[in-house]
């Protein structure tokens, strides 16, 4: 046995690959989602020691509770994968407000709180290695996402300085900025009836998983997960200015009936 690995996200997408991945190197898996999904976890990953942690991050009460699950198994902590994360498609004049700042709850809160608990835990051990889930997104204006994006960079960011910090302590952070990627994702953002909406095009879960298992493994401050055009898309976000990538990013999430 190689260690334990936390994954949020992990019932699905790019988090249950990301689960495989470590999985079949050798971690033992503590796997959390919201849903009853997470509860088929071990029978999906029959390889390891999997225990599955069904719990809302965005409720306070249970993402400590499930966080008491992984302290009560009394083990190291030797990873931790933030991956959890949802968006929201359409304008920002036409979407809920409410279903933006639960969306800011997911992606940025309940990741900090848990980031502060797995950082004093791994920088007790002096060892532990982390991975953050952002986004492509994270490198250009997100219209039609307005408030997705910016989730993405501030957890990009974040895991930067992090990684800078936690050098003392012998912890490494990576961060993981796949492309778009065939999951459940768009979908659940209500993206239909854009260009995400098809998952024909977008790049294959378990090879960004590999991508990025590969890069925390290797102690990488990051690592773009896709194919040959997601990481050129990477090159020439640093390259264009902000308005251009704007109106790029708007052609492929706008809504297809929309003015
Ligand atoms: N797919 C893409 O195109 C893409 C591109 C760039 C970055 N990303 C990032 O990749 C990460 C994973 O996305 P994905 O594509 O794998 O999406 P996904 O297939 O929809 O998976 C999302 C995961 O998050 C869990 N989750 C959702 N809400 C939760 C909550 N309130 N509490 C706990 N767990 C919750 C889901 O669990 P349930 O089973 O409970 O629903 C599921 O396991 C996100 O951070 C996203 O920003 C995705």
């Amino acid at each position: 046995m190689t260690g334990i690995a936390l994954v949020t996200g992990a019932s699905s997408g790019i988090g249950f690959h990301i689960a495989r991945q470590l999985a079949s190197r050798g971690y033992d898996i503590v796997g959390i989602g919201a849903s009853e999904r997470i509860l088929a976890l071990p029978d999906r990953l029959p390889q390891v020691k999997v225990t599955p942690v069904r719990a809302d991050l965005t409720d306070r009460g249970q993402l400590d509770a499930a966080w008491r699950s992984f302290e009560e198994l009394g083990v190291p902590l030797d990873v931790a994968v933030l991956n959890a994360g949802k968006s929201l498609g359409g304008g920002f004049v036409d979407t809920d407000l409410d279903e933006e700042l639960h969306m800011l709850d997911l992606n940025v809160t309940s990741q900090l709180i848990l980031a502060k608990r797995v950082v004093r835990r791994m920088a007790e051990q002096k060892q532990g290695r982390i991975l953050i889930t952002t986004s492509l997104s994270a490198t250009t204006p997100t219209p039609y996402e307005s408030i997705y994006g910016p989730t993405r960079a501030f957890m990009y960011s974040f895991a930067q300085g992090l990684r800078e910090e936690m050098r003392e302590y012998g912890v490494s952070v990576t961060a993981l900025l796949p492309g778009a990627t065939a999951t459940d994702f768009h979908d659940t953002a209500g993206m239909q009836d854009t260009k995400f909406g098809d998952n024909s095009w977008k790049n294959d879960p378990e090879l960004v998983a590999r991508l990025g298992v590969d890069a925390l493994l290797a102690g990488r401050d990051h690592v773009v997960g896709g194919d040959r055009n997601t990481r050129w898309s990477a090159l020439r976000n640093k390259l264009i200015p902000e308005h251009v990538k704007a109106r790029r990013f708007a052609s492929d999430s706008k809504p297809h009936t929309s003015k």
